[in-house]
């Protein structure tokens, strides 16, 4: 099992590695200096791509995952006045959340500890330079939630103002979609090995089973896109593939059967734009989707019956195609 995690973990990191570096164009008030508005730029896109799956300036107050970055950004300013001191502080948390550290008590009792994610540090000091320097975008309710909660009357964001908002028609289209993909499918990924490891594979499957939905709707909302898992072979009916998109299934599994190259699909059909990318199997995901008795343990398998009576996905190998993320650009 240990062995399992750590395969996974390698090819999560792998796909990050080559995940996209994206050109945007936002012009910063006052700022004509390219670098510093690349920098600005970098910040901005990693903080949406990493941390918005759950501290989501979109999502509204009842239905929120984590505090939204403003309310951390508040906290924090408090405590540590200069940008070096403010990067240190939220890096010292990230890099490995303990209770102990955790400023935002009420935060914690409500939502509990962040998840252990495998964070690469350079990056998030870009992000914790971008929230010091620059006004983040906050959800409607937050300023006066935080006049009413913590005593700050007359809140207001510091920070520059960042001028326009990211022309994403400029930015291919297709590195858009790998994006999308792979941070939901890294955030999915990294906390069911987190519940894999701590509490075991039944905690494992209730996560996937309560989990799921919500992780990948949020980040839908963020990005103002319809981000789905489907598959020709279902657990959770709701993920069936349409006919479209069992042909793309189709294409994806001939392309790894015959080891031969493949990109993404992207098409684009009265102006809305898709894309399609596949999702492979890994030793970790037999646990779950493998063979009975010989992958699957019997507790699991009992356990996925109650919660799947009609479930396909099982007799899985691994490097097969499960099923494919199914992305629909609403802007
Ligand atoms: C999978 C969900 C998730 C993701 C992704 C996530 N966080 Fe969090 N984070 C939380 C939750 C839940 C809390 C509130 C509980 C706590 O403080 O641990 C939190 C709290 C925090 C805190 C405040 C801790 C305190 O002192 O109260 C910081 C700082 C933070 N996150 C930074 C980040 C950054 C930076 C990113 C992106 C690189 C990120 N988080 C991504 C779930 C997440
Ligand atoms: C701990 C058990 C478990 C593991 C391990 C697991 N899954 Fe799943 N998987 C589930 C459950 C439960 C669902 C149904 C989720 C829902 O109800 O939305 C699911 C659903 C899916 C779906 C959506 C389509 C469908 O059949 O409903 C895909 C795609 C998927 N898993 C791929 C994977 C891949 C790839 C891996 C390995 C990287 C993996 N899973 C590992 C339990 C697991």
């Amino acid at each position: 099992m240990k062995n399992a995690i750590l395969i996974l973990s390698v090819i999560l990191m792998v796909s990050c590695k080559d995940s996209p570096s994206s050109k945007f164009k936002v012009l910063a008030e006052n700022e004509s200096d390219p670098k510093t508005q690349e920098t600005a730029n970098e910040g901005k896109r990693l903080l949406e791509a990493k941390c918005y799956v759950c501290h989501n300036p979109k999502s509204d107050e009842n239905n929120v995952l984590a505090p939204p970055m403003a309310a951390i950004k508040a906290r924090y300013s408090k405590d540590h006045s200069t940008k070096k001191s403010f990067s240190d502080a939220i890096w010292n948390f990230v890099e490995k959340p303990t209770n102990e550290k955790v400023k935002m008590k009420g935060a914690l009792n409500r939502f509990g500890l962040m998840p252990f994610q495998s964070f690469d540090e350079k990056e998030i000091r870009k992000i914790s330079d971008y929230i010091f320097d620059y006004q983040i975008e906050e959800p409607e309710w937050f300023k006066q939630h935080w006049e009413q909660n913590h005593g700050d009357k007359n809140y207001h964001q510091k920070g520059k103002r960042m001028n326009g908002s990211f022309n994403m028609g400029e930015q291919n289209l297709m590195e858009r979609g790998m994006t999308y993909a792979q941070s939901t499918q890294k955030v999915l990924g990294e906390n069911l090995m987190l519940r894999l490891q701590k509490n075991g594979i039944e905690d494992a499957v209730v996560f996937c089973n309560e989990r799921a939905y919500p992780l990948t709707d949020s980040m839908a909302i963020f990005h103002n896109a319809k981000i789905r898992r489907v598959t020709d072979k279902p657990r959770n009916l709701e993920n069936q593939a349409n006919e479209k998109e069992l042909e793309y299934i189709e294409f994806f599994k001939s392309k790894v059967k015959n080891k031969e190259t493949y990109k993404p699909i992207l098409t684009t059909e009265n102006g809305t734009t898709h894309f399609y990318s596949p999702i492979i199997t890994n030793t970790m995901c037999l646990n779950c989707h493998g063979t009975p008795i010989t992958n699957i343990d019997p507790k699991v398998s009992l356990l996925l019956s109650t919660k799947y009576p009609y479930d396909k996905a099982v007799g899985y190998t691994e490097n097969e195609v499960r099923g494919i993320w199914s992305i629909t650009f609403n802007d």
